[in-house]
């Protein structure tokens, strides 16, 4: 959008969040509540983006360090007022419109903030709030209409008269203003007011004052301006969050038949009637292809899933798993893990940077770590991949079709050929030819006891 800049404050304390962490770096859905505030104002394409940090400002610069955005220190907390006159030495000899908002508020929408710009423009106003009739106002701000329905100013809870408090029009605290006019209003803002601070509410009563056409524009629902003060707000904008999300699933045909057991992050991408069994939580960068069943009890991140595969009880992150494969009960697939079509991983067995070839099976308490599996491969209970020499890891290689018996340990580097069975409980420090039985084990042996009745002789005399 042209001649439009952005300012986003995010320098408040957050006392409420109880938290060593600054507020807007708290996550929801698995990302930062400043994140979600700049990804809806970047879809208006403005010309900058200035953020007013303060608490905590090290760790906000750092998080946002490579977003192209102005930062703008305000020291000392003395109000939104006084916040927004921090950015002014930026935007003094900017010519347009500056949007407003807080870095609080994750669930704005990008088609609301268009709205209100479009509504601004329309009536050439100085100031335009973006309001909303609440049922319950409770807390905002007020906004103040003349009997003919002018805006005249905004009136804090706190400050506000009885005949105020019955107002239902509320502040979102997001206002569109033009520039330069709002930064002479924002210097003249003063703190004579309930809570000692500089408000920039008090920006729409200087303009109006000062003969400048000021407006609300009623667009917003509570939920979308939902303020995050504490961690009950956080819950419920996660609610909001993970509702819309299954909704939008489910409309592209997925079926989810717990929803309020199911957490889908925002950005997973899921196929056709794939189902999502309670307990399920797919993060991030996940993609599963169709008619898939995922869960129950089931953790997802950054992974990708072909069609018709299963997978239960299990943990999967950074995996990569083919068609039809079956995962779990109780699998872990750790980042780098490779499972081609029709392959099993199940029953407390993990896989670690390994391909695990075409139907090939890892069936039973085992550990795959740095290695290759090829198609038809069966390994057996209890098999260790010994992959770490305390230095190095090392890679274990085992050919196609080849069988390997239960409690095999493979010390790594190793390369078992195909078509090669492995005796049970054997320990292989050496390549296994392709085609042949290894055994390296100590072999059985049996010894003669003494006889039982010498024996109880011998414990009598020792009684
Ligand atoms: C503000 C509005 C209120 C509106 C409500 C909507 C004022 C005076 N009131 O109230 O009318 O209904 O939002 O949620 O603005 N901030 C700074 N520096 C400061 C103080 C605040 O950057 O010194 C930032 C905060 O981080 C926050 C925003 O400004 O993002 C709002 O400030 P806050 O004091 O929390 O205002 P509210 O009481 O929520
Ligand atoms: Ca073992």
């Amino acid at each position: 959008m042209k001649n439009l800049s952005v300012v986003i404050l995010a320098a408040g304390e957050g006392t409420r969040m109880k938290s060593a962490k600054p507020k807007v770096l708290h996550g929801l859905a698995g990302t930062p509540l400043v994140r979600w505030v700049l990804s809806a104002v970047r879809q208006l394409k403005p010309e900058s983006i200035h953020l007013v940090v303060g608490h905590g400002a090290a760790e906000v610069r750092k998080e946002l360090s490579a977003d192209g955005i102005v930062f703008v220190e305000q020291k000392q907390r003395l109000g939104s007022g006084h916040a927004l006159r921090r950015a002014a030495k930026h935007l003094l000899n900017f010519r347009g419109d500056v949007l407003v908002l807080c870095a609080d508020t994750p669930l704005i929408r990008p088609e609301t903030l268009r709205r209100l710009i479009a509504f601004h423009r329309k009536e050439k106003n100085a100031a335009t709030v973006l309001s909303g009739c609440f049922s319950n106002p409770f807390g905002y701000g007020r906004i103040v209409r003349s009997p003919s329905g002018q805006v005249k100013c905004i009136t804090e809870e706190k400050d506000a008269t009885p005949e105020q408090k019955l107002i239902t029009e509320i502040n979102s605290g997001i206002y569109c203003f033009a520039s330069p006019p709002i930064w002479n209003a924002v210097s003249r803002i003063g703190n004579m007011n309930a809570k000692r601070e500089y408000y920039l509410t008090d920006a729409i009563a200087i303009l109006d004052a000062g003969g400048r056409k000021v407006g609300a524009y009623s667009g917003v629902t509570p939920e979308e301006i939902l303020g995050i003060n504490d961690r009950i707000n956080l819950a419920a904008a996660e609610e909001i969050v993970r509702s819309r999300v299954l909704a939008r699933h489910m409309a592209d045909g997925v079926t989810i038949p717990a929803p309020q057991h199911t957490h889908v992050m925002p950005g997973a991408k899921i196929g056709r009637d794939t189902v999502l069994y309670p307990g399920t939580v797919i993060e991030s960068g996940t993609v599963i292809g169709s008619n898939c069943r995922i869960g129950p009890y089931t953790l997802v991140r950054d992974s990708r899933i072909g069609d018709n595969a299963e997978i239960s009880f299990s943990c999967l992150t950074g995996a990569v798993v083919g068609d039809g494969v079956r995962v779990g009960p109780y699998a872990h697939l750790r980042p780098g893990a490779v499972l081609r079509k029709g392959a099993r991983v199940g029953n407390f067995s993990e896989v670690k940077k390994s391909v695990v070839g075409e139907g090939s099976k890892v069936n039973h308490l085992s550990y795959i770590g740095d290695a290759y599996l090829g198609r038809g491969v069966n390994i057996g209970a209890g098999t260790i991949t010994c992959n770490f020499d305390g230095v190095n890891k090392n890679k274990t290689f085992i050919g196609d079709r080849t069988f390997v018996g239960s409690n095999v340990n493979l010390v790594a580097p190793i390369k078992i050929g195909a078509d090669t069975v492995l005796a049970a409980g054997s320990t292989f420090t050496e390549n296994v030819p392709g085609g042949s039985l290894g055994i390296a084990r100590s072999r059985q042996i049996h010894k003669v006891r003494k006889k039982v009745t010498d024996r109880q002789d011998e414990q009598d005399s020792v009684g």
